[in-house]
């Protein structure tokens, strides 16, 4: 679904990624790992559009990066985000904050979505009013209202406890099972080992 071929990515001198070549196939669920500041959030950022790579080609399915004309709809249509913190806007009620993604998404789409997530008791409540990890599900309602194809997270369980952690891992392991891809950048090894697939990021290599 998704091919890296001979991805180079410098920040000034530094070196960070050495000609990645990586294929993600549809409906998998990938764990990246690797230590901190060895390019996880740099592959991340490359793999889903947010930043340019200094050479090489991304292909989504057959389309290249570098010929996408509206890069703001193909992200709208196709990938999700979910980042370590959960960007939720406290003044906003969890249905607010999930509409603020997707004006036009129905009643009912919302509804199935935080049923999912086990957490549609909340649908009315505010940010500040739920726990860290509800928090962070809502977070992944807001991310998948779209119906993305793929879904990234960068470090999605950081700030949460280890069940908490785990049931966001069971979570993208159902949604890949569903058909959406999955990459998420985790420290965890115990949690990476629930992905289809681990892949390290080591000396600018993987
Ligand atoms: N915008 C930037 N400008 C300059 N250097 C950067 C920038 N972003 C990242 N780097 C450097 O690139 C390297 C990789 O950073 P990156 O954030 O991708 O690592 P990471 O694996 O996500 O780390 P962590 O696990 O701590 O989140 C680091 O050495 C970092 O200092
Ligand atoms: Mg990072």
């Amino acid at each position: 679904m998704i091919t890296l071929k001979n991805i180079c990515k410098n920040y000034d001198k530094e070196l960070v990624l050495k000609n990645i070549n990586l294929n993600i196939k549809k409906g998998s669920f990938t764990a990246l790992i690797g230590e901190s500041g060895s390019g996880k959030t740099t592959l991340l950022s490359i793999l889903s559009t947010l930043l340019k790579p200094n050479s090489g080609e991304i292909i989504f399915e057959n389309v290249n990066y570098n010929k996408i004309k509206n890069i703001d709809k193909f992200r709208q249509k196709n990938i999700g985000f979910v980042f370590q913190f959960h960007y939720l806007i406290n003044y906003l009620s969890v249905k607010e904050n999930i509409l603020l993604a997707n004006e036009k998404a129905s009643l009912a789409e919302i509804n199935n979505l935080l049923s999912l997530l086990d957490i549609s008791k909340l649908i009315n409540s505010y940010p500040n009013e739920i726990s860290g990890g509800q928090r962070q599900r809502v977070a992944i309602a807001r991310a998948l209202i779209n119906n993305p194809r793929v879904v990234f997270a960068d470090e999605p369980t950081g700030n949460l406890d280890s069940k908490n952690s785990l049931n966001v891992f069971n979570i993208f392991k159902k949604l890949s099972k569903e058909g959406v891809t999955i990459i998420v950048a985790t420290h965890d090894k115990s949690l990476a080992k629930l992905a289809d697939n681990i892949v390290e990021v080591k000396d600018g290599q993987l």
